[in-house]
């Protein structure tokens, strides 16, 4: 190639090339392997470049600028292509992404904490308010403090009420929540006014009975202590927890850490004491014991039961959790099946 006349003919091909080959071009990808084709040092133009070697030297000039103004007009017209090419890539981008607002939602299902998890919450709720603070205790503890110390030596007749496993002759698995109080009487002055809650262990197993399930302790100590401190607050609690409207009764009943003791019934929530299959005719239903802390035990912890008296109250979770919700197995709480479990409880 030497003649200019043929160089601006090859030029104008080119052109025309350039042109043709964009309106086909359908991706930046494949704008920029074109621009390649034409503008790398090897490309089509490029190679226009190469041949000026063999220009005779008074046509070089000339020929240069010819080869530099198609360069020039090439890199435009690519920038310009890949600008459509971006554009029109990001416009079918939106449109993949466009989102149909009008489609119905994929359905969520969210979860609830267990229906025991809710009652202890619950619990915890009706007596934070009265000024009750929760004390966590230990699943292991000593004969000492599940048994002893709460007035029930080895050879007492009340350790049949409970049947206990035995770690080894010194531990075993809490029978009751109220070991608690006496770790808390051991290392707090009165005023006292604490909320256990936890899991206690016992060797029975049927529809209304687990071998684990969980209590909820209460005490307080403080001078001038009585039962009717003891009613008022459950009261309260009662209204809270089963409704408006609800009353207690207590009647006397015997444990060993309480003197006197009492099973608190509280009025049928379900036909408001008229007798139904809930409160199996009598109109009340068992919720809890309770009592007047024993002398003995403030003694067994350092505290003058001559100057302070205590009221004690402990109750199943699980029984509560049944009466509210409507259950008559307690194994359905314990199950995990997430069909049952889904259906217990108060919904959020
Ligand atoms: N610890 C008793 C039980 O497991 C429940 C109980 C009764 C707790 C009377 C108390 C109480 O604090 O005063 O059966």
């Amino acid at each position: 190639m030497a003649d200019l006349n043929e160089l601006r003919q090859r030029a104008e091909k080119i052109r025309e090339e350039i042109r043709k080959n964009a309106e086909q071009l359908t991706s930046s990808k494949a704008a920029y392997e074109a621009r390649k084709n034409f503008l790398d040092k090897k490309g089509v133009i490029g190679q226009l470049m190469q041949d000026m070697k063999s220009v005779p030297a008074d046509q070089k000039a000339e020929y240069g600028k010819t080869v530099n103004e198609l360069k020039a007009w090439a890199s435009e017209r690519f920038e310009e292509i890949d600008k459509k090419m971006r554009q029109r890539e990001l416009e079918l981008r939106y449109a993949s992404e466009k989102i149909d607002i009008t489609m119905p939602p994929v359905k969520m299902v969210p979860g609830h904490l267990h229906p025991v998890t809710q009652v202890r919450e619950e619990l915890i709720d009706i007596f934070a308010s009265m000024g009750f603070e929760v004390y966590e205790g230990t699943e292991i503890e000593t004969d000492y403090y599940n048994f002893t110390a709460l007035n029930t030596p080895q050879d007492h007749p009340a350790r049949d009420m409970q049947d206990t496993f035995y770690l080894s002759p010194e531990f075993l698995l809490r029978t009751q929540t109220s070991a608690g109080q006496i770790h808390v009487m051991e290392s707090k002055k009165p005023p006292i006014k604490i909320l256990s809650p936890g899991k206690v262990f016992r060797s029975d197993d049927d529809a209304t009975h687990s071998p684990m399930f969980s209590q909820m302790e209460g005490l307080v100590v403080d001078k001038k202590i009585t039962l009717s401190d003891l009613k008022g607050m459950l009261d309260v609690f009662v209204q809270k927890i089963f409704g408006e409207g609800t009353t207690t009764r207590l009647r006397p009943s015997y444990f060993p850490f309480t003197e006197p003791s009492v099973e608190v019934d509280c009025s049928c929530f379900s036909c408001g004491g008229k007798g139904c299959s809930l409160c199996k005719g009598t109109g009340w239903i068992e919720v809890l014991g309770a009592g007047i802390v024993n002398r003995k035990v403030l003694e067994n912890c350092g505290i003058d039961p001559d100057e302070y008296s205590g009221l004690a109250f402990g109750m199943g979770m699980e029984r509560i959790a049944m009466l509210k919700y409507g259950i008559n197995n307690i194994k359905l709480l314990f199950e995990s099946d997430l069909q049952v479990l889904e259906q217990i409880g108060d919904q959020e």
